[in-house]
């Protein structure tokens, strides 16, 4: 174990171990979209997420961000149930995301954009948020100034000014992890984040999703379809088909797995 693991560990969860599935279900109608779906992710793991459409990729994230609920089983974060929490009470437990479509604020700037975000986690005190004050000016300098270096950090600082809506597919989905970052995750979840970009882009996406982790301590899940970039960024991949979870290794073992190949990588 790690001094970082150790320092970690508690009783409550296994060491390093900072989501845990446990039996995740999610059902819609007679559809099963998530069926008992059981896996860890270890804290600091780049943790790939694939399978083709409709696998039920999406509505994993959605029950880890208390966006759904699950119809039974649960997710844990560090020993915690976060699967039945609303979406907010996630994200203060430091868990934050990007949307497969995009949902930024279309006609605010982009600057605003990650401001919003960083306003509702400081405004998320016990009694700010209970009298629904605004910031105090300093605080609104601080909020302001570390966003800035959020959209420097995703080479955005000097379109600070212009509205989501007029930014390029590929930097609507840098300012939604700008957005994400505000909220000073430990766990930051990617839904398809290089969708939309040019092979150039996606090379560098993935160079820049490395630099993250390292930089922020983070642990991330990563939805993503393009193979070469999962596999040269991913510590390890789950795959799911059909709701189910039918490989989970690293990459080189989830490559060459008849079923995953069957199933999703077809001849490729
Ligand atoms: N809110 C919903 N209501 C009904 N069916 C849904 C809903 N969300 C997802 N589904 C269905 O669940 C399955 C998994 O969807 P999704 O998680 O979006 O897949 P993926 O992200 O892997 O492409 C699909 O069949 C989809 O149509
Ligand atoms: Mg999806």
């Amino acid at each position: 174990m790690s001094p970082a693991e150790l320092v970690n560990a508690s009783p409550e969860y296994s060491a390093g171990s900072t989501l845990e599935a446990k039996g995740l279900t999610r059902r819609f109608g007679g559809l099963i979209a998530v069926n008992n779906v059981s896996f860890t992710v270890k804290k600091g793991e780049i943790f790939g997420l694939i399978g083709p459409n409709g696998a039920g990729k999406t509505t994993l994230f959605n029950l880890v961000t208390g966006l759904i609920s699950p119809s039974s089983g649960q997710m844990l974060y560090r020993g915690t149930e976060v699967s039945r929490l609303r979406p907010h009470q996630v994200a203060a437990k430091g868990i934050a995301r990007t949307f497969q479509n995009i949902r930024l604020f279309a006609n605010l700037s982009a600057l605003e954009n990650v401001m919003i975000a960083q306003h509702l986690h400081s405004c998320s005190g016990v009694f700010k948020g209970v009298l629904g004050l605004p910031p105090a000016p300093q605080e609104e300098r601080q909020i302001r100034q570390r966003s800035m270096e959020l959209l420097a950090l995703v080479g955005l600082s000097d379109r600070a000014d212009e509205q989501a809506q007029n930014f390029a597919y590929g930097n609507q989905r840098r300012l939604e992890i700008a957005r994400a970052l505000a909220l000073q995750p430990q766990v930051l979840l990617l839904d398809e984040p290089a969708a939309g970009m040019n092979p150039k882009e996606k090379h560098q996406l993935s160079d820049f999703i490395r630099q993250l982790r390292d930089q922020f301590n983070l642990t991330v899940l990563l939805i993503e379809h393009h193979v070469p970039l999962v596999m040269g960024l991913c510590d390890r991949i789950a795959v799911l088909d059909f709701g189910q979870l039918i490989a989970l290794g690293e990459p080189a073992q989830v490559k060459t797995d008849p079923a995953v190949i069957e199933a999703y990588l077809g001849a490729e």
